[in-house]
C-alpha cells in the first residue's frame, strides 16, 4: 500500500476524474475526505468506499468560500488528523464564445477553478509547513497551456493553476512540500456529458488522439494521482504532469 494512513482532502471528490482518485487512494490505505457541495453525492461516494473496505468521509464545503475551507480543514484534521495529501481537483466548465461570456461566468469560472484551488492550499500549508512534509496535487487541464475556441474562461483559471503551482513550488519544495499539478486531457466525466453525447466531437478528438481514443476514462488518471501523492515522488516539484493519451503532443490531423 503506497498511501497506508495518509490523511487526503479530494475537493469534487464526488465525482468523475475526484471520485477515481478518492477510490484509488482508499484502496491505497488512505483515509480520505471527500469535500464537494452536495453532501448526498459525497456520502455516496464514501460509502462506495466504505463498502469496498476502504476509508471515506464526506464533507459539505464550497471551495470557493474561505469560511467552508477553512471549516473543512479544521474539522478533517480534528476527525482524522494532519492533512497530509490535499488533492485541489474541483472544478467548473463554462465554454461560450467571448462576446457572450458574462460577468458572472467569468466570475464563477474564476472563483471555483482559481480560487478554489488557492484556499484549500492555503488552509493545508501550515500544518504541512510544521511537520516539514506534503503533497499538494492541483488539477489544472491541457487547457491550461493550449487554447481553443470558447475556452477564454477555463483556459484562463487553468492556466492560473498551473502558475500557482509553479510559484508554491518555489515557496513551498524547501519546506519539504511537494507541490505539482495533473493536466487531463479530455476525460468522460459529467463535466462534459454534453459534448461526448456528440458523434462529430467524438470522432474529431478520436482523430486528433494518437491512442485513437476520443475521451480518457477517468480511472486513467488516479494512479498519476498515486505517484504524486506517495513517497516514490519525493524529487518530483513543480511539474506538470499532462495524462491526454497524447492529444497535445501531437500536430492536429484535423
Ligand atoms: N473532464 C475533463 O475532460 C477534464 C479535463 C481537464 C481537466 N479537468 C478538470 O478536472 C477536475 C475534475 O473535473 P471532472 O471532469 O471530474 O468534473 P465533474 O465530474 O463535473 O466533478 C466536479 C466535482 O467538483 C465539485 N465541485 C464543483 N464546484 C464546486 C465547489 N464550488 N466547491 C466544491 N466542490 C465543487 C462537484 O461537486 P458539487 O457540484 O456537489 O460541488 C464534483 O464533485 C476539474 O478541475 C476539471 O476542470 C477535467
Amino acid at each position: 500500500m503506497r498511501l497506508q494512513d495518509k490523511v487526503a482532502i479530494i475537493t469534487g471528490g464526488s465525482s468523475g476524474i475526484g471520485r477515481e482518485i478518492a477510490k484509488k487512494f482508499a484502496a491505497e490505505g488512505a483515509r480520505v475526505a471527500i469535500a464537494n457541495r452536495t453532501i448526498a453525492t459525497g456520502e455516496e461516494t464514501a460509502a462506495e468506499i466504505t463498502g469496498q473496505g476502504g476509508t471515506a468521509w464526506a464533507y459539505a464545503c464550497d471551495v470557493s468560500k474561505a469560511a467552508d475551507v477553512e471549516a473543512l480543514v479544521a474539522a478533517v484534521e480534528a476527525d482524522q488528523g494532519p492533512v497530509d495529501i490535499l488533492v485541489a481537483n474541483a472544478g467548473t466548465l463554462i465554454n461560450k464564445p467571448v462576446e457572450e461570456l458574462t460577468e458572472d461566468d467569468w466570475d464563477t469560472t474564476m472563483a471555483i477553478n482559481l480560487k478554489g484551488v488557492f484556499l484549500p492550499v492555503r488552509a493545508v500549508v501550515p500544518g504541512m509547513k510544521g511537520r516539514g512534509s506534503g503533497k499538494l496535487i492541483l488539477i489544472g487541464s491541457i487547457a491550461g497551456t493550449w487554447g481553443y475556441a470558447t475556452g477564454a474562461a477555463y483556459c484562463s483559471s487553468k492556466g492560473g493553476v498551473i502558475m500557482m503551482m509553479k510559484a508554491l513550488t518555489a515557496e513551498l519544495a524547501g519546506h519539504g512540500i511537494n507541490v505539482n499539478c495533473i493536466s487531463p486531457g479530455a476525460t468522460a466525466t459529467p463535466l462534459n456529458a454534453e459534448h461526448r453525447a456528440d458523434p462529430e466531437i467524438l470522432a474529431l478528438f478520436s482523430r486528433n488522439t494518437p491512442s485513437g481514443r476520443d475521451f480518457v476514462p477517468p480511472q486513467d488518471m488516479a494512479g498519476a494521482a498515486v505517484f504524486l501523492a506517495s513517497d516514490d515522488s519525493k524529487a518530483v516539484h513543480g511539474m506538470n504532469l499532462v495524462v491526454d493519451d497524447g492529444f497535445s503532443s501531437v500536430k492536429p490531423a484535423g
